[in-house]
């Protein structure tokens, strides 16, 4: 049977893409040559947009990616190429049926190149907008810290009085954390966590991807986020996984993801049919969908159901853990239900 068109169909909610992780090789260079960034010249990968798709294909490791991701960003100067940027990501997001999609960017990557937070986030805005007029898609934006540079530079980052205004004015409702994660566990970044709890922030954080599932525990508790991005390695703590089924915590899986970078070793071994039996929430995402195959979310929905061949009634309790997990308005979520 072909599930393609009931998955496009499907008001699937994303709540783990990374903006800057739209950033197409094509896309990579007309930028480059526009703001006459220049690319590391003793890596043949950047020859072309060709030889950088295809390294691409060959990641070892998050920190392999990460790599490659963060040189990628270097490209991006001017608000409106933040704004095409995410444009090109809520276009593909419009043809794979998203109907709300919450994503993340990394203001840290952008400041340390003198990109102010301003410059950024209006280019964001003005492509928020035009996804709800023109796809009718409502979005919602979330700042992610880097935990591999200082806790202390994300602290001064937090602080920042235009940082605040866009919590204050929820033009950014809440906090994640990303980049490397072995050997940065959650702890470090506590009293970030607690300042946003104090000001209403929504809290999430990247843990047990390549980390071990203790870092899951401690950013439920010490950062006592609301949700946890990826979560793979949850299935290697039974009462931490019973835990976080009844306090319905929404795992935001990245099937192509966690393959590409070798976190597992193929969308079967994932733990969907645990997770589902064991009624433990998550939804699925594409994460960096122009730095994993150019897969967005449809293709993560496909590649579950070739590898697991789900039920409808299966797909109907992933669509609503979705729903309910996602941080727009009840309104919307009643909507969407
Ligand atoms: N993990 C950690 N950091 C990231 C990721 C990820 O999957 N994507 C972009 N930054
Ligand atoms: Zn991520």
């Amino acid at each position: 049977e072909d599930f393609t068109a009931f998955l496009q169909a499907l008001p699937k909610c994303e709540h783990h893409m990374h903006l800057e992780g739209a950033l197409t090789p094509e896309v990579l260079f007309q930028l480059a040559a526009k703001n006459h960034t220049t690319f590391p010249s003793d890596d043949p990968a950047f020859t072309s947009p060709a030889t950088l798709k295809e390294r691409y294909n060959h990641f070892t490791s998050l920190d392999d990616f990460l790599h490659y991701y963060y040189i990628g960003m270097e490209a991006l100067v001017t608000s409106s190429d933040f704004e095409a940027l995410a444009c090109d990501y809520f276009q593909h997001a419009a043809a794979d049926g998203v109907a709300h999609a919450e994503v993340f960017f990394d203001p840290q990557a952008h400041l340390s190149r003198g990109i102010t937070y301003d410059t950024v986030l209006s280019g964001f805005m003005a492509a928020r907008h035009r996804a709800k007029t023109e796809f009718g898609i409502t979005s919602e934006l979330i700042c992610c810290f880097l935990r591999h540079l200082p806790a202390s530079n994300s602290l001064q980052t937090f602080a920042l009085p235009s940082v605040q205004a866009s919590f204050h004015n929820k033009q950014v409702i809440g906090i994640g954390l990303d980049s490397s994660e072995l050997d940065f566990p959650p702890e470090l970044f506590k009293d970030i966590y607690t300042d946003a709890e104090k000001l209403g922030l929504k809290r999430t954080a990247h843990a047990g991807e390549e980390g071990p599932a203790s870092y899951i525990q401690t950013a439920l508790s010490t950062l006592r986020t609301q949700r946890i991005d990826h979560g793979i390695r949850l299935i290697e703590d039974p009462s931490l996984l019973h835990q976080i089924a009844t306090a319905k915590i929404l795992l935001t899986v990245c099937p192509y993801s966690n393959v590409l970078l070798r976190c597992a070793t193929s969308i079967a071994s994932l733990p969907i049919r645990h997770f589902l039996s064991a009624g433990v929430q998550f939804s699925i995402n594409s994460d960096d969908p122009a730095y994993f195959g150019g897969h967005y979310i449809l293709d993560n929905y496909l590649a579950v159901q070739d590898a697991f061949h789900l039920s409808l009634d299966e797909w109907a309790t992933i669509c609503r853990a979705g729903i309910s997990g996602s941080w727009c308005c009840e309104a919307r979520k009643v909507v969407l239900l």
